[in-house]
């Protein structure tokens, strides 16, 4: 089904708005002067991330499998930006179940909502963990996924729901294979969080990170206001609908550069700690963005070193409240 050259929207629904890349989707979005509605259990996210916008956000605090609160969230949007997940590919190894039924189960009700509202328009964070272990470099949106982790089966689940619903109903889903998001916000206080948030937390600690095998597996550092514009224009791109984009920088690089990098920034010299591979990491990540460019207009505003810069820099500034 095509659509109009003309589509845009006034209202739009995040879920997992108040975590980090909801947040930033938020950010875009208000700066763009579209009314934002999140709906957020708080369960990884926090207020604290949306505190800045005031009552530019309509907050509903709950979970997205409560289908009555969601239906009533997603009345009136023309677009749901869904972000609301279990974002770490380890606790799904731990919690095959329990995370499927956030990440399969709370998609399938998003999906199903959107119908429901006459929502015209779901954009889905999925994952380049889809793509596995394939050697071949970069990673194409055309290549066949080979998941390796019950986390890229849910998020692979959750593209195959949206191509059907856009079949079977009409409803125009796009998904958005994102590389490794960073920047400001993402909380590092979990064993599961994104390595360069715990990595900038042990570089102001002056604590030795530890490094999950020998640090050479690389990946796509992305940063996270970029991936809120990659949403926006997925947001109101025409003739996109069924269809899967990468969001990714095109640029790779290997753990130890990575703390190298961050180590020199933070002026220390302290050599990580090396322990066994994590079970379903992947070797290698590199994301060719060719389709993005060509269909949503998308290239990165952000390369590595400025978006390291203000990750920097905030997350100094929250280490010195900590302090104070
Ligand atoms: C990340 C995302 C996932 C996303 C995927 C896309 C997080 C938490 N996970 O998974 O949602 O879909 O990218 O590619 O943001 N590492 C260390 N030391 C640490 C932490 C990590 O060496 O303290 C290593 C890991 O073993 C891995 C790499 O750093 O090799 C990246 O790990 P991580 O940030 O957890 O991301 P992914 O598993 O790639």
């Amino acid at each position: 089904m095509a659509f109009s050259s003309e589509f845009n929207f006034s209202r739009a629904l995040i879920t997992g708005g108040a975590g980090f890349i909801g947040s930033h989707i938020a950010d875009v979005l208000v700066r763009a002067g579209r009314q934002v509605r999140v709906i957020d259990n708080l369960a990884s996210g926090s207020l604290d991330n949306l505190a800045h916008l005031g009552d530019r956000v309509d907050f509903i605090h709950g979970d997205i499998r409560d289908a009555d609160l969601l239906l009533r969230a997603a009345r009136g949007c023309e677009v749901i930006f869904h972000e609301a997940a279990v974002v770490s590919v380890t606790r799904t190894v731990a919690a095959p179940v329990e995370t499927a039924a956030v990440n399969d189960m709370g998609t399938l009700q998003v999906l199903d909502t959107a119908r429901k509202a006459g929502v015209r328009r779901v954009v889905l964070a999925s994952s380049s963990a889809v793509y596995g272990d394939d050697p071949v470099m970069p990673k194409r949106e055309e290549m066949r996924p080979k998941p390796m982790s019950p986390y890229a089966v849910q998020k692979l689940t959750n593209e195959h729901y949206a191509r059907l619903y856009h079949e079977l109903y009409g409803i125009e889903t796009v998904c958005l294979r994102y590389f490794n998001v960073y920047g400001p916000r993402q909380d590092p206080s979990s064993p599961y969080s994104g390595v360069i948030s715990i990595f900038m937390t042990r570089a102001f600690t002056g604590e030795p990170p530890v490094v999950y095998g020998d640090g050479e597996q690389c990946r796509d550092f992305v940063f996270v206001e970029d991936v809120a514009r990659a949403n926006l224009l997925a947001g109101v791109a025409p003739d996109i609908s069924g269809g899967v984009f990468n969001v990714g920088t095109g640029t790779a690089m290997t753990v130890n550069d990575l703390w190298l990098s961050i180590a020199r920034r933070a002026g220390i010299d302290a050599a990580p700690v090396y322990a066994p591979s994590r079970p379903g990491d992947i070797r290698e990540s590199l994301s060719s963005i060719d389709r993005a460019e060509a269909e949503l207009g998308f290239r990165p505003a952000y390369d590595f070193e400025r978006g390291i810069d203000i990750t920097m820099a905030w997350y100094r500034d929250r280490a010195e409240r900590k302090s104070t």
